[in-house]
């Protein structure tokens, strides 16, 4: 398969007169994609019913016309002024009850009916005007789901839609109240309507209730995005696509990707680096122009999961942007490099956002390709330097990986309903094991808790994933892998509630967790030998071999045949022990990497990356600052 790049575009932001040269300039660049639309409905639409798309057909034409593909996107995450007119009660409300205001983007709730069908209306307009341009490549819903705090909304429409999905899960309110435990606290009902939404109570609400009201909103998410696809399927074959973002787990995205064609994601790894990967400070001076080196990979191969195989970069840093708390500039041949991890984790293309730098309003201090005086900018020169490349690079293909790392959305709202200690998150340990096995030079699939078919994995992780249903279960426990459990796992039923007999109730795994403690982050809790858990504990009674073990001389880690069991949060030493112990076992090499050089098999290439702000050596040669290395396997 070719490997492209892309750009995204607002024609509407500039006069159609420069149109043309843009198309050219981005063609000559070496570009295939240019994805435009997304955020144009007043444009469109400028008051209710009166329609202008003649500007977007002729966008399209030109660009078309120049040779560049086009992915076009669905403007529902930008609903126009008079729209919020039209159904006041369409505002997303936050958990203090406010109406998150007009005047930004994203403020719509996902749950009212009054939005869904004008979403409806426009998305059918669009589909049917262009299902059967040439031009027309390829489509988005929406523009990144969940962003800015937008996945959970407590609003009247929320609340209805709320009790309309306990009623179809729990059928009875009796069923709700046992299911809940609401004799707790005199909290029974006596109807579905009695139910409301999970905030503003006194002091925290039941955690079943919170839960619930989590997974609903994560179901909202995938039936908004469904009623898109399924319309645009009726007017186009062409592959639909929606761009997630880094660390926005408030919606399964995998429930989402199963109406999708194709997972694309926004990788922006300097604004990330400061504002969600949850480094040190040292750690965020030693990387502040590169980015992470770990978090695009993780998310890379978080997004190929989710697209069954085919994932896209849709939006790449092209130099500062203006959302974090710094933005500093990306040393030269990052916006390169980050290109080429994409393509070795598997991506199809990847898209630099934006073409221009706009220079009004929210963005105008976020960096495009070219300057706001139409100069080129760095990331231009770059993405040329890429194009070129591809050009006389073998193609990159991702077999399965002998690693597969369980990342479950469901997790991480049981996590979020109860973290039991400040600052614990599921995404943090699923990371940081992640970044483990990175620096040990291994490739790793990320696959989702509903898989049962294990074959040809070697090792298996399942960190942190509270509820566990029971054939899963069963079809860890039969695998020949590695299996590496806990902390916290099967601890609670479906419902958030503790089930006994007391978890993990393993089949095959003689481990029982008695009691747990959670204690400040800054208390390391040391294991024997190197490493500590951090900020979470079990004590952990049964015959199991004990694998690792604390200074207490307490069990941390116990086995049975290939499964193991992990009584705590690991930091990165202890997590390294572990990884290094069951891949000897296994029979797979590992290379300790330091710095920022990392490395991912791709067919019969690894292509390795270094994030370090100087040159280093590899087992394959020297790499430098920013540079990337093909090695031929
Ligand atoms: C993304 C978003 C784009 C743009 C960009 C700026 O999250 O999809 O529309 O806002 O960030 O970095």
């Amino acid at each position: 398969m070719k490997r492209t790049l892309g750009t995204c575009y607002y024609p509407e932001h500039w006069p159609e007169e420069m149109w043309a040269a843009d198309a050219r300039r981005m063609a000559d660049a070496g570009l295939t994609w240019v994805r435009i639309g997304e955020f144009a409905w007043s444009r469109l639409e400028p008051s209710p019913g009166d329609l202008q798309f003649e500007w977007l057909d002729r966008a399209i034409d030109v660009l078309g016309q120049a040779g560049l593909k086009i992915v076009l996107g669905t403007p529902t995450a930008t609903p126009p002024r008079w729209l919020v007119a039209r159904h006041p009660g369409m505002l997303a409300v936050d958990a203090e009850g406010r109406p998150r205001g007009f005047g930004s983007r994203r403020h719509y709730c996902f749950s009212h009916e009054g939005y869904r069908e004008e979403c409806d209306r426009i998305v059918q307009l669009f589909s049917k005007r262009y299902g059967g341009n040439t031009h027309v490549a390829a489509w988005q819903t929406d523009n990144e789901y969940g962003c800015h705090d937008t996945t959970l909304s407590y609003s009247e429409a929320a609340c209805e839609a709320f009790r309309e999905w306990l009623k179809d899960r729990y059928g009875s309110i009796e069923a709700l109240n046992r299911a809940w435990g609401n004799v707790f606290w005199s909290m029974e009902y006596g109807s579905f309507d009695e139910i409301d939404l999970p905030n503003l109570t006194v002091t925290e609400p039941n955690p079943s209730h919170a839960l619930a009201f989590r997974r609903f909103s994560s179901d909202q998410v995938a039936s908004f995005n469904r009623r898109q696809t399924d319309i645009i399927r009726t007017h186009s074959d062409a592959p639909i696509g929606h761009n997630f973002m880094g660390r926005i787990t408030e919606f399964d995205h995998f429930k989402v990707g199963d109406d999708l064609d194709i997972a694309t994601w926004d990788s922006y790894p300097l604004g990330f680096l400061e504002d969600r990967v949850g480094a040190d400070e040292a750690h965020q001076r030693a990387f502040v122009r590169q980015g992470d080196p770990d978090f695009q990979a993780f998310h890379h191969d978080l997004y190929r999961s989710v697209g069954k195989g085919r994932w896209w970069v849709m939006e790449q840093q092209p130099g500062p942007v203006n959302w974090a708390p710094y933005n500093p500039a990306p040393l030269p041949g990052m916006m390169r490099l980050w290109a080429w991890e994409a393509f070795a984790h598997g991506a199809e293309a990847v898209c630099y956002f934006r073409w221009r730098q706009a220079p009004f309003a929210q963005e105008q201090m976020h960096a495009g390709m070219l300057r706001p005086d139409n100069a080129d900018a760095p990331a231009l020169l770059e993405a040329r330097q890429v194009a070129e490349e591809l050009q006389d690079t073998p193609d990159v293909f991702i077999a399965q990986s002998e690693i597969a790392l369980i990342f479950d959305f469901d997790a991480d709202f049981a996590w979020a309903t109860q973290p039991h200690g400040a600052g614990l998150n599921y995404f943090q340990i699923v990371f940081d094991a992640y970044k483990a096995l990175r620096k040990l030079g291994l490739s790793v699939d990320i696959i989702r808790a509903e898989t049962r078919d294990f074959s040809d994995y070697k090792i298996i992780l399942a960190p942190g994933l509270i509820y566990m249903p029971h054939d899963l279960k069963s079809a860890l426990s039969e695998v020949d892998a590695h299996v590496v459990l806990g902390p916290r796992t099967a601890a609670r039923t479906a419902d958030m509630v503790i089930p006994v007999p007391l978890p993990p109730d393993m089949p095959g795994l003689d481990v029982t967790v008695s009691c747990v403690e959670s204690v400040r982050p800054d208390m390391p809790m040391p294991l024997l030998g190197g490493g500590n858990f951090i900020g979470y504990r079990e004590e952990l009674e049964g015959s199991a071999d004990i694998v690792l073990e604390m200074e207490t001389g307490q069990p941390a880690a116990m086995r049975s045949g290939n499964l193991t069991y992990v009584g705590g949060v690991c930091d990165e030493t202890a997590w390294t022990r572990l990884f290094k112990n069951l891949c000897a076992d296994a029979g797979l090499p590992t290379m300790p990497l330091t710095g920022g050089v990392r490395c991912r098999e791709a067919g019969d290439l690894r292509i390795w990356t270094n994030y370090g702000s100087e040159p280093a050596d590899t087992p394959a040669g020297r790499i430098e600052a920013a540079g990337v290395l093909f090695e031929e396997l």
